[in-house]
């Protein structure tokens, strides 16, 4: 395991930092995390996702704990995203049967919108971009949604699936919020919360540092809100993207939501995104200890390294977004003053999030093998 070379692309410490659970459980109310909570715990097949131990890449890091919670085990549909979208198409149908859901995706999360309409007997439509793959559109369809093709990017797919929606009277459930578009995307991150509160019954350490990939930012932010709802002691946390789409880092510099030109898109295709979803932004800004952007140059790398045991006793199946953390834990680690700065040390329990396994299995496969040479 050759690691000791891998570096961050960029790093930035939040000048604006100060974590205030008042503030963030203001923007995510605890009504609806302990709501979610309650509803997704009942549903049949659920169980915590494993916390496992990368106990072989701790020897080499020297920190106290490192903790990898496991998503490739959410559910059947191998991705944290299972909770979010699902719950919301729950909520939003009211035991409603006749209506119809729709949303646009880049691939999980049209996922557990479209296996939420299947639990609950509802038609689905699902908008997609010409990017997402083959793989990730069968998925879809085999949970009986219908998927449309729309030429152009994500955004392209979601003006489509906006227009579509409002001639049919279709409910969109979308996981990005704007203005005047707050509720669900607050139901798909209280869903994503229970992470946090699964993590807060599985070990008594307390987590020193939190290290969390973003793309829009929902995930991070829907756990920012389950530690200041579950934990005890507030974490470090540390904000991880792909170095081709920073927009959570730009916008973070800047002091205002920033939109972002993606040149070329990171093979980390959830996280590849241009612009932050409006409340997670409002959380982030204040919640967020730094930002660091890491390159696609040791993904495959990683996907291998988790698989064949070279950081862990178990085999681990991580696909491409849940392998940030531990590449910028990594370049953390590698770099002598950011170590010290961030306070990585003998003391630290530091918490990754396995966000996906082998959600799209042909990439996957290419992943592993490439990761392999
Ligand atoms: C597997 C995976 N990880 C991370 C992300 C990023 O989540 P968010 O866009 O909520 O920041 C996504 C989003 O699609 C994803 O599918």
């Amino acid at each position: 395991m050759k690691t000791d070379k891998w570096k961050l692309s960029k790093f930035l410490l939040n000048k604006k930092f100060k974590f205030n659970r008042d503030y963030i459980l203001k923007y995510l109310p605890s009504t609806l995390l302990i709501d979610s909570y309650k509803n997704i715990s009942k549903w049949r097949g659920y169980n915590s996702t494993p916390l496992l131990k990368l106990n072989k890449l701790n020897k080499k890091l020297n920190l106290k704990n490192i903790f990898y919670k496991d998503e490739s085990k959410r559910f059947h549909l191998k991705s944290f995203k299972a909770l979010g979208g699902a719950y919301a198409v729950e909520k939003v149908s009211k035991k409603e049967k006749k209506i119809t859901v729709s949303s646009a995706t880049a691939g999980n999360h049209g996922r557990s919108v479209a296996w939420g309409a299947k639990r609950l007997k509802l038609k689905c439509k699902i908008f997609v971009s010409q990017y997402v793959s083959e793989t990730r559109v069968n998925e879809i369809e085999k949970l009986g949604a219908e998927v449309i093709r729309v030429k152009g990017n994500y955004e392209a797919s979601l003006k489509k699936c906006k227009l579509a929606s409002k001639k049919n009277n279709w409910k969109i459930i979308q996981d990005v919020s704007t203005k005047n578009y707050k509720y669900i995307p607050q139901l798909t991150m209280a869903g994503y919360s229970i992470l946090i509160k699964e993590i807060s019954n599985q070990t008594n350490e307390y987590i020193t540092h939190i290290f969390l990939q973003a793309g829009v930012g929902g995930l991070a932010a829907g756990l920012v809100a389950g530690v200041a709802k579950y934990f005890k002691r507030i974490p470090k946390i540390i904000i991880v993207e792909p170095d081709r789409a920073d927009c959570v880092l730009q916008s973070i510099k800047s002091n205002k939501l920033k939109k972002i030109r993606i040149k070329k898109e990171s093979i980390m295709g959830g996280m590849s995104c241009n612009e932050m979803s409006l409340l997670p932004w409002q959380i982030l800004k204040k919640a967020s200890n730094c930002c660091v952007t890491i390159s696609d140059k040791n993904v495959a790398r990683t996907v291998a390294n988790l698989k064949d045991k070279k950081f862990s006793k178990l085999s681990i199946i991580g696909g491409e977004c849940a392998t940030p953390g531990v590449i910028a834990l990594i370049g953390m680690c590698n770099n002598v003053k950011l170590r010290k700065l961030i306070d990585l040390n003998r003391n630290s329990n530091v918490l990754l999030i396995g966000c996906e396994g082998n959600a799209d299995v042909k990439l996957y496969k290419q992943l592993l093998s490439k990761g392999r040479k």
